[in-house]
Formats: C-alpha cells, structure tokens, sequence
C-alpha cells in the first residue's frame, strides 16, 4: 500500500485544523445566531461551550484519528473490529458530504457576492433599494446560484485532488494568515462607520434577560458547527499529524483561532449592522444583505476604501469557506482512498460530483423548488436543520463515548501524552471532560432541544 500522507510541521497542522473551523459558521452564521440570542451574554455562554463541551470532543476525534492513522470508518474497523462501531464510521462520512451539499450553495454566494464587488456593483451609482433587494433576487433565481455554487465545488475539488500536502497543506497555509489581515482590516473599517459604537456596545454589555434554554442549545451548536466536530473531519485530519506532534496543543490552538476569528468578525459585522440600522435578530441574510447596503452607503464618503473593504470582506468569506468544505470532502475521499482502494483523483471527482448535485437542489429550493418542504422545511433548511441539529451532536457523543468509554485510558493518555512526554499533567483534566462533562452536556442539549 502507499505511504500515507502526514503534515508537514505544527503549524501546518494548526492552519489546516484551523482552516477548517473558521468558515461560514464564523462569519456568516456566528453574527446573526449571536444576533438572535441578545449579544454579549450569548458570547459567554458559547465561550463556555466551546471551551468545556466542543474542545474535549476535538481532543476525542484527534485521538481516533491519529491513533488509527485511518479514515473515519477504517479508525472504527482498527480500534473496535468486528463491532457496531462501524456504523459510526459510516455516519460519519455521509454526514460531511450532506453538509458540503448546502454548505457549497452559501460558499457559491460569496463567489457571486465577490464577482459584485470586482464589478464596483455595490459602490457605484447603484440605488439603495436595488443593492439590499440583491440578495433575495439573486438566490431565488435559477441558474445563477447553480452557476456560483458549481464554481465553488470544482475550487474545493480541485484542492482536493492535489491531496494532503501539496493541496490542503498548501492552500491552508497561505489562506489562514490572509484572513486574518483582511478581517482586521475590515475591522478598521467598520470602526469607523457613524453609528457603529451601538454595534460595540451590543457586544461587549451582556443582557442576561435573553439567555434562555434555547441559547445554550444554540451555544453548543454554534460551538460544534464552528469546531468542525461530530462529522469526522477532525478525526481525519488528525490521521495526517505525526507522532511526534501535541495534540493538545493543535486542539488548543485550532480552538484558540476559531473563537478569536469569531469575534473579531462580530466587530466586523455589528457595527456596520447597527450603523445601517438594520436588526441584529434578522436571521441568515444578515452578512449579505447588510453588508452590500453599508459599502454602497459609505461609498458616497469613500469611494475607493468602500470598494476595497467590498472585495476584501468578500474574498474573506470565500477564502474561509474554501478550506472549511475541503475538509469536508476530504472525510469522504480519505474513505475512499483507504478503504476501496480508489484513487485519490477518482474518489475526488466522484464525491463532488454526488455532492454537487444534492446542493443543486438546495440552490433550487430558494427558488423553483421553493414549494416542496420536507417537514414543514425547504430542501436548503431541512439538511441544515437534520445535520446541525441532529448528526453532529449524534457523531460527538459516539465520539467521546467511544474515546472515553471503550478505547483503554492507557492508550488515550499514550496518545495524548505523546507516551508520557507532554500534558502530563493536564490528562486527568483532559479525561473528565472527554469521559462525563462532554457527552451528558451533549445529550442534555439534545433532549432539550427535542423537548422544549
Ligand atoms: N467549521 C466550519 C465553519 O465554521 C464548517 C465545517 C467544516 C463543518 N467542517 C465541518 C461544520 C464539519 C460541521 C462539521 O464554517
């Protein structure tokens, strides 16, 4: 068999990791969950969460993956073999594709959204009413979203099939310090937008009125979308790391970045939100339609900096989303590769293909398809609403339970601990929240959401 493919040194491995966590759920989707749920005090609770829930389940995936060396389903096969535990390796797999599927739609707007600002769309001469009426034109339409999130899928195969070093490694390593430039650059920005200090006030003062349970699902939700977990793309990555490599450290430092990269985008978007007036609760449209309002309104006062800040903050999310749905693909092609033995640019093809086409029809169901709902929900809606809600908490709790419950505590802390040589001290801390705190947080969340 071929030697495996690892990453070439720690910070590959946190620009990877991290470059699968920050992404849409940072900048498209944190602000307006954030919004819905009162500001700052949500901002606590998903601290919280992310820290005592998400990253112990990082730390569990990470142990699978690099204790196997093997994709999701292969990990099971290894470590459990001849058991059920398979089918988690199963689930685990579809999962990232189903996400993929919609989340390459979004990913497909953002093309749209940064081909509008190439064109100076939003900053020149263009009527109020027509640049916040763009967004809903645009992805009820039939071709155009197609044609976008087509664009979007052959980027991140293409990615893909240059395989973990020369294509993921590579792409990551230049991507992740660029948005981290283009996102305080568009801070600055935004900072100075007349009415935005409500916006940093509306951050920064937390109203404890509104947390109610459904915030601390939404919390933990965020925080497991964020992170990438329960869909065995960390898991997958973490089969590229060396031996020799910490694993705490990459999870803390993937961690670490994401959170920083959420906040910092909630001081990019807020401000503009407040200081365009517009509610901070309004749900998912709130990063395109706010934003292509705000640069055609600044661009009265600064024509040049509105466009620059356009394409900036565009490519940002282009460039986020990118490395996220690559890992996603990834999940499927290490499948592949490992298990059938195909080749990596076969699998590639093959898995975005599949994927292109489920996310066709989530495009549609903006549009044409808009009248069939499966549950009461559109097509786009449902497979959000089946993974977020339901296969990612799902995929944690095996996750945790098999790390926590039927691997040995000798070959998690050998795993952890690099043999004995680092976190020594930390283990035991480590193995409490990965053995209890994660998974009953994990399932009280779930029933509630089930029951409240
Ligand atoms: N974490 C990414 C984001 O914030 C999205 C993502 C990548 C993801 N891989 C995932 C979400 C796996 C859930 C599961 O946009």
């Amino acid at each position: 068999m071929k030697k495996r493919e690892r990453f070439g040194s720690r910070f590959a491995v946190i620009a990877a990791m991290a470059g699968s966590a920050v992404g849409l759920g940072n900048i498209w989707r944190f602000p307006y969950v954030l919004g819905q749920y009162g500001g700052a005090a949500f901002i606590l609770v998903y601290i919280a969460a992310s820290l005592l829930v998400a990253l112990p389940i990082f730390f569990a995936e990470s142990v699978i993956g690099r204790r196997s060396g093997r994709d999701t389903y292969g990990a099971m096969q290894l470590l459990a073999p001849g058991t059920a535990w398979k089918w988690a390796g199963l689930l685990t797999i579809l999962s990232p594709l189903l996400i993929l599927s919609y989340y390459s739609v979004v990913g497909g707007w953002s093309v749209e959204f940064l081909f509008k600002s190439l064109s100076f769309t939003f900053t020149e001469n263009a009527s109020e009413a027509e640049v916040s009426g763009y967004f809903g034109h645009f992805i009820s339409s039939t071709w155009q979203p197609i044609l976008s999130h087509t664009l979007f899928m052959t980027m991140v195969a293409g990615v893909v099939l240059g395989g973990v070093k020369n294509g993921i490694e590579r792409f990551s390593k230049v991507a992740m310090p660029l948005l981290f430039v283009l996102i305080l650059f568009i801070v600055g920005y935004s900072l100075t937008l007349p009415g935005s200090r409500a916006g940093v006030e509306y951050l920064v003062k937390p109203d404890f009125s509104r947390l109610n349970a459904d915030a601390y699902a939404a919390a933990l939700g965020q925080a497991f979308f964020s992170l990438s977990l329960g869909v065995g793309t960390v898991l997958t990555y973490a089969s590229y790391v060396k031996k020799e490599e910490n694993l705490v450290v990459s999870g803390v430092g993937t961690a670490v970045s994401d959170l920083l990269f959420a906040m910092i985008a909630a001081f990019a978007v807020m401000p503009a939100v407040f200081a365009a007036g517009i509610e901070p609760g309004s749900g998912p449209g709130l990063v395109f339609q706010t934003l292509p309002y705000i640069f055609n309104k600044m661009s009265q006062a600064m024509p040049i900096t509105s466009a620059l800040v356009s394409i900036a903050f565009f490519l940002t999310i282009l460039a986020a989303a990118l490395t996220s749905a690559i890992s996603m693909l990834e999940v499927g092609v290490a499948y592949l590769v490992d298990e059938k033995g195909m080749e990596r640019r076969k699998a590639t093809l093959l898995l975005a293909f599949g994927t292109w086409l489920l996310g066709v029809l989530c495009s549609l169901s903006f549009g044409p398809l808009a009248h069939i709902k499966l549950l009461g929900l559109s097509f786009f809606d449902f497979l959000d609403a089946l993974c977020s809600n339901w296969l990612l908490p799902l995929g944690g709790v095996l996750f945790t339970l098999f790390v926590g419950w039927r691997m040995s505590k000798a070959d998690v802390r050998d795993e952890l601990t690099n043999g004995g040589t680092c976190n020594v001290r930390l283990f035991g801390l480590v193995y409490f929240l990965m053995r209890y705190l994660a998974p009953i947080g994990i399932v009280v969340v779930f029933l509630s959401n089930l029951f409240l």
